[in-house]
């Protein structure tokens, strides 16, 4: 990044279009790729997942992406003071704020599974491949006393230290070394879990749409997936975009962000779901395990491969790489809206997230084990928080985005914020979505997760 100076006052910028790209890339591929979208895959019918999560990922995705990065780079603000460019009112600081304190609620439940994560590389390093794959090793893990809190405190110390010491380009440096090596290893794990005997169950259920398993809840759960992974609705693409330089194609490097984003959770989905057939022959309740599926079955593949161990160590270190970038650059958004909003020094500002982190994270990483008799609308307390910022406050912080450009900014002003630096060749697409289709999709979808969750509808 270099420092250029607009308006009087000094603001970093990327260096360019790969800069930007790489950047936007190192903090969008994350747990959200490698943990998440196989499991929901898994749970809500492969293919047809998949084939959901594509379309709404090219429609309604790219039209928030480059809603977002345009309006960051054209009001060089974060997501609250870019709302506040536009008006003074209440909604206009709810509409930023909702989308500043997102990252400030994924960050600790995400932190409790970059735990998990740091947790069996410790243990792939001492060799224990064979008790990893244990049955039941994951699930005693998380439940008894307080192992999970303490891996926990260990990923989120690392979070904050380097919040503290501010080498946040230090560690941008790292994940571009990391991100080909992650790229490489999960093509070499996804090859040889898709040839395990009875893998090629797994290929088709994960690739090819079968209606049969579609539900209301696999449009809910792509869409909310769709947020997270590509880091929509959290303000992130707004602080990124107000670093973007005038001349960077906005639409080019947000289909180059999204092909990378996508690809890496293919392959995940490639190295998970076949191994789950693999290992129980598709049986429902594996493939419905949720959160656990990554840390239950990829160890049973490593196991049974050569140099497994190996492997192990190397997938769980890159892994965990990819959710340390990550987590930095959430909990880095939450620190930052802290100083520019309420004025706080940076010191002030870390410590005050490492105290949401805390609080919120111990909660998410007990409540398996000791806090187990809580359960928030029948979930865990990770699940729920999970399901608070995607499924609630992602769909609203992403209409708040709507409303702002169509009824505030205007289409006309973002189309031309994207032809500064090339022909907007989507616009038509573009300007449906934001008028149309976007505020209704996210509407329908917001009612039917909250009637999902009260039980008015089954899904
Ligand atoms: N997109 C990330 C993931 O898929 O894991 C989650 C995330 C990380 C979102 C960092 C935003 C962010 F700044």
């Amino acid at each position: 990044m270099n420092e250029n100076k607009n308006s009087g006052k000094s603001r970093s910028s990327f260096s360019g279009k790969l800069g930007y790209v790489l950047a936007v890339a190192g903090s969008a591929v994350g747990l959200g790729n490698i943990w998440r979208f196989p499991y929901l895959a898994a749970k809500y019918g492969g293919g047809i997942f998949l084939l959901v999560y594509l379309i709404l990922m090219l429609t309604f995705g790219y039209a928030l992406i480059v809603s977002e990065t345009a309006l960051g780079r054209m009001t060089k603000r974060s997501p609250v003071g870019a709302f506040q460019t536009f008006g003074k009112s209440a909604s206009f600081r709810l509409g930023g704020w909702i989308n500043a304190v997102i990252p400030m609620l994924i960050v600790p439940y995400y932190s409790v599974i970059g735990g998990w994560v740091t947790k069996y590389l410790f243990e792939y390093v001492q060799g224990k491949t064979a008790v990893l794959a244990e049955d039941n090793y994951f699930t005693s893990f998380i439940a008894e006393g307080f192992g999970a809190e303490l891996w926990f405190l260990f990923f989120s110390l690392m979070v904050v230290v380097v919040l503290f010491a501010g080498v946040k380009h230090g560690i941008e440096r790292v994940s571009k070394v990391m991100m080909p090596m992650l790229v490489i290893l999960a093509v070499i794990v996804a090859i040889y879990s898709m040839t395990r005997p009875g893998a090629w169950e797994g290929v088709k259920y994960f690739l090819i749409p079968n209606l049969d398993n579609f539900s209301w809840m696999t449009v809910v759960a792509a869409m909310g997936q769709m947020f997270y992974s590509l880091s929509i609705a959290m303000g992130i693409l707004y602080t990124y975009g107000s670093y973007m330089k005038k001349e960077v194609d906005i639409e080019a490097s947000t289909t180059q962000v999204e092909i990378f984003d996508t690809a890496i959770a293919m392959l995940a989905g490639l190295m998970i779901i076949p191994a789950v057939f693999a290992f129980s022959g598709g049986d429902p309740d594996t493939l419905k395990a949720g959160p656990s599926l990554m840390f239950i079955t990829i160890p049973k593949v490593f196991a049974s491969m050569g140099f497994g161990t190996g492997a192990g160590i190397l997938f769980f270190l890159l892994v965990l790489l990819a959710a340390l970038t990550s987590a930095i650059s959430l909990a880095e958004s939450g620190v930052s809206t802290f100083e520019d909003q309420l004025g706080f020094s940076r010191r002030k500002s870390t410590v005050l997230m490492g105290v949401i982190i805390f609080l919120f994270g111990s909660a998410s990483a007990l409540g398996f084990g000791v806090l187990d008799f809580v359960s928030v609308l029948e979930m865990t307390i990770l699940d729920f928080f999970d399901f608070l910022t995607n499924s609630l406050m992602m769909p609203i912080a992403a209409l708040a985005t709507c409303l702002l450009v169509t009824r505030v900014v205007g289409l006309d002003k973002i189309a031309k914020e994207v032809e500064q630096s090339s022909s907007f060749k989507r616009k038509r697409m573009y300007c449906l979505f934001m008028k149309y289709l976007a505020p209704i999709c996210i509407v329908i979808i917001l009612l039917s997760s909250i009637a999902n969750v009260f039980g008015w509808i089954s899904m």
